[in-house]
This record gives structure tokens, C-alpha cells and sequence, in this order.
């Protein structure tokens, strides 16, 4: 349990038993580390990666999206280093054959209290650390042989790194500019636990921000300071569960020169969120040594030709809809009542529906009214239509889900075409004409600031 009281038990039922995230092929007994997003999951992924697109895209003219494919050429992993670097130093048990990565064994240990170097499994013998490349591998081709191997792309950036010249020589960016992309990556992950937080197929919401060497460092800095904003104002977090981690020297990854974690407080800890990393000219210098042409810029306004250097900000969508979830998840007991209701305190914008509509019963024209009331609004909202149940049961239905407004129609309103608007958050309920809902949502959303 964290300090905000989500356990990652309860999100994780939540989840199953309304539809936002399922065990993978669970028919079949499920996929280890796999896991599907249901009809409101997939609404919730989309809205993030909608609200990073707008943020990263839309609102620096600077910045172009791509859509790289996710089965690159193989030497690509070459350049990029992954074929030599991208490995987990692993142990496996001879006697229960359970792997391990080396460096989580020691917690293992201390966490268990049994003695070093045994298997934490079974107490068996373990053997030496072995590196074990995170890569997938598959064949392209009818011909399975060793030259029609390649790799599943374990980060979305090399596509972009290998689009630099198309991007450069077809569009109109000028350096300092940025190239966005959202999409899967896979890894052969050893530690699955926790969820989603991290399974071996998950997407990523990538920028690689090309500068002029020398400016890095500054560039570094502002992504720092807007990343770290957007969480807060755009996905609703709240700001004392984030953090920036700066790594050590030890633990930079062989392509970058320094790199900061925007950590989150989940319920087993502070861990990564996204990383944000000062990767040198090191991806472009590689692929040009690779293919056999330099890839450089000629920077126009001083006349010099250059490889660019490179920031990148790399955030995972698969982990933020994890911490977007635990983060919103709230049980809170009724003022005057024994009961205990649960509430997902999402951001408007990312909350999978966005109105539900509700006749108070059925009868005299209340339902047909409310039908056409939420057909309206469905043209501009994600909505929901309910006309079943006590009217404080469906309001708690979709407080479990997260509904930002919830619009009841009674009596009253056929007199005097007056809706009740009920806010998730205060349970507050106004009453507004019906003319007025669209107008009212909007306002609300746009002015929301999280409790
Ligand atoms: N291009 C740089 C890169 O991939 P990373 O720190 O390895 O850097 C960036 O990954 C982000 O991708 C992480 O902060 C995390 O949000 C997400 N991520 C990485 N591995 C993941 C996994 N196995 N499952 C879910 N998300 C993962």
C-alpha cells in the first residue's frame, strides 16, 4: 500500500472487472507478461498518447511525427549497439532451472532473509551470470537461416535516427528540431512482476530533439522542466508522487553521455517512468558508419555541415496508463453514511468516458428524452447511457470508472428543459439548461485542477 492508499491488488481487479486491462490469451491460462487493454483501457491509452501527440506535435511547430515500422533492418541493432550491449547479466537455478538477473539477487536475499547465493526458489545451487540479450528474434522470409534473422525493436527511437536524412530533406525543419513517435517495442523482460509496469510488449512515446553540439546541455535541461509539467497539468499526477532521478556514471546507458529518470511513487517504490537521456552525436555517427555515408546536417544559418546531438525523451504509454490509474485510484468513505465509495480521480481529458446520461426511471418520456440528450452529446464526448438502477448505484459505477460528469434527467427537465449535472470529484450537482452541458463540460475540463 502507498501513501495514497491505491494497492496495486486493488487497481489490478479493478481493472479485470470493468473492462480496462486483461490477462493476455486468458482463456488459454494467459501469456506471461502480456496483457490486453479492454474497451475502457484502450480508451485511456489513447487518450494519453492523444494528450502527448498534441503536447509534443501540435504545440511545437519544431517538432514532425513519424510512424517507423516495427521490424527494422537487422544491422540497425548493430549501430545502434544493441546486439553487443542490450543484455542482463542472468543466473539460472540447476536444480528448479528459475532465472534470475544477478543485480536483483542480492535484494532477493536480503528482502527473503536466506542465505547469499542460493537460489531464492528452492535453495539449489546457482550457476555463473550469463548475458542474455533482451532482444526478440524472428525470421523474415520463407528461408529460416541465419541471414533472414531479425530483430523485434526493443525502443522506437532507432526509427527515428534512421529517417533523420527523409525527415531533413523532405520537410521544412530546421535545427533545433524534433521527430515524435509512438509505438510497440519488445523485451525479452527476465522480471515481470507488477502488472503492466513492465511486460515484454509495451509502447513508448518517443522525441529525439536534434541540436547543434554545444547546445545540449541547455536543451536538456528545458526538456526536463516541460516533461516533468506535463504528468502534472496534462495527465492530472500528482506532483509529490514525481521525481527526476539523475543516473550515476555506472548505470548510463552505453549511448548516453547523461540521463535523468522522471520517477514515480508507485506502491513497490520509486521507478522509472520516463527516461530522458543526452545522447551525443552516438546514434547518427553509428548509423552513418554503418550504411557507409556520414548522416549530417548542413545547418544553413551558419553554413556548417555537422552531426547533430541529440536529446531524447522517452516515456513509456503502457507504464503512464499504469501510473495514471494507481495515481487516480481513491476509496473514501460517504459523509453521514456507512458506506465507502471508489473513485477514480481522472483528468477529464483522459477519463475513458467523459458523460454518462441518466433518466431518473424510465417512464413518462424520461428515457427517450435522456436518449436524445446523450445523442447529442455524443457527437463531441465520449458518453455512456444508463437507465437502469438506483440513481446513487449508477452514479458509483461510473465514479469506479472514472466519469468526469454525469447528467440526470427528471420530472423538471420536461417542464423546463433543466438537466442535474453532478461532478465526480465534489459530487456536487448543479442544475443547467440542457443547452448549456456541452459548454459547461468544456469549461470544467478545461479548468480542472486535481484535489
Ligand atoms: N529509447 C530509450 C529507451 O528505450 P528506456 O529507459 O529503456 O529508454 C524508456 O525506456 C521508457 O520505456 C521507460 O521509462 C518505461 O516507461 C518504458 N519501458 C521500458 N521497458 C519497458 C517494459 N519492459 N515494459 C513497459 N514499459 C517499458
Amino acid at each position: 500500500m502507498n501513501e495514497h492508499g491505491a494497492s496495486m491488488g486493488k487497481v489490478v481487479s479493478l481493472c479485470k472487472s470493468r473492462g480496462f486491462i486483461y490477462p493476455s490469451s486468458e482463456i488459454y491460462g494467459g501469456l506471461s507478461a502480456t496483457w490486453d487493454y479492454g474497451p475502457l483501457g484502450v480508451e485511456i491509452k489513447q487518450n494519453i498518447q492523444n494528450a502527448w501527440w498534441k503536447e509534443m506535435v501540435r504545440r511545437h511547430e519544431n517538432i514532425v511525427g513519424l510512424d517507423a515500422a516495427v521490424m527494422m533492418h537487422p544491422r540497425t541493432w548493430e549501430a545502434s549497439g544493441h546486439v553487443d550491449n542490450f543484455s542482463d547479466p542472468l543466473v539460472d537455478c540447476k536444480k528448479c532451472k528459475s532465472r534470475f538477473r544477478e543485480d536483483a539477487l542480492q535484494k532477493i536475499w536480503f528482502e527473503k532473509s536466506i542465505d547469499n547465493g542460493v537460489c531464492p526458489e528452492c535453495g539449489g545451487e546457482l550457476t555463473e551470470a550469463r548475458r542474455f540479450n533482451l532482444m526478440f528474434t524472428t525470421q523474415l522470409g520463407p528461408v529460416e537461416d541465419a541471414g533472414n534473422l531479425i530483430y523485434l525493436r526493443p525502443e522506437t527511437a532507432q526509427g527515428i535516427f534512421v529517417n533523420f536524412k527523409n525527415v531533413v530533406d523532405t520537410s521544412r525543419v530546421k535545427i533545433p528540431f524534433g521527430i515524435a513517435q509512438v509505438g510497440k517495442a519488445f523485451r525479452n523482460e527476465i522480471t515481470t512482476k507488477n502488472f503492466i509496469f513492465r511486460t515484454s510488449e509495451f509502447e513508448q512515446m518517443e522525441m529525439q530533439y536534434f541540436v547543434r553540439p554545444g547546445s545540449e546541455d541547455v536543451a536538456f535541461e528545458e526538456w526536463k522542466t516541460k516533461r516533468m509539467a506535463w504528468y502534472v497539468e496534462h495527465i492530472g499526477i500528482k506532483p509529490e508522487r514525481l521525481r527526476l532521478n539523475e543516473h550515476g556514471q555506472k548505470e548510463l546507458a552505453h549511448y548516453a553521455k547523461a540521463a535523468f529518470d522522471i520517477e514515480y511513487s508507485y506502491p513497490f517504490g520509486w521507478q522509472e517512468l520516463e527516461g530522458i537521456h543526452s545522447r551525443t552525436d552516438y546514434d547518427l555517427k553509428r548509423h552513418g558508419q554503418f550504411c557507409g555515408k556520414e548522416i549530417n546536417y548542413l545547418d544553413a544559418e551558419t553554413n556548417a555541415r555537422y552531426i547533430p546531438y541529440v536529446i531524447e525523451t522517452s516515456s513509456g504509454l503502457t507504464r503512464s496508463v499504469l501510473v495514471t490509474l494507481m495515481d487516480a485510484y481513491h476509496e473514501e468513505k460517504l459523509d453521514g453514511k456507512d458506506e465507502m465509495r471508489t473513485v477514480l480521480h481522472l483528468h477529464p481529458q483522459i477519463a475513458p468516458i467523459k458523460v454518462a446520461v441518466f433518466p431518473l426511471v424510465k417512464k413518462d418520456g424520461l428515457s427517450e428524452m435522456a436518449r436524445r440528450i446523450e445523442e447529442g452529446l455524443r457527437e463531441d464526448f465520449a458518453t455512456f447511457y444508463d437507465q437502469g438502477g438506483a440513481i446513487g448505484r449508477r452514479y458509483r459505477r461510473m465514479d469506479e470508472i472514472g466519469t468526469p460528469f454525469c447528467v440526470t434527467i427528471d420530472y423538471e427537465t420536461m417542464d423546463n428543459r433543466s438537466v442535474t449535472l453532478r461532478l465526480r470529484d465534489s459530487m456536487e450537482q448543479i442544475r443547467v439548461p440542457i443547452e448549456g452541458i456541452a459548454d459547461l463540460i468544456r469549461r470544467e475540463t478545461l479548468s480542472y485542477k486535481r484535489s
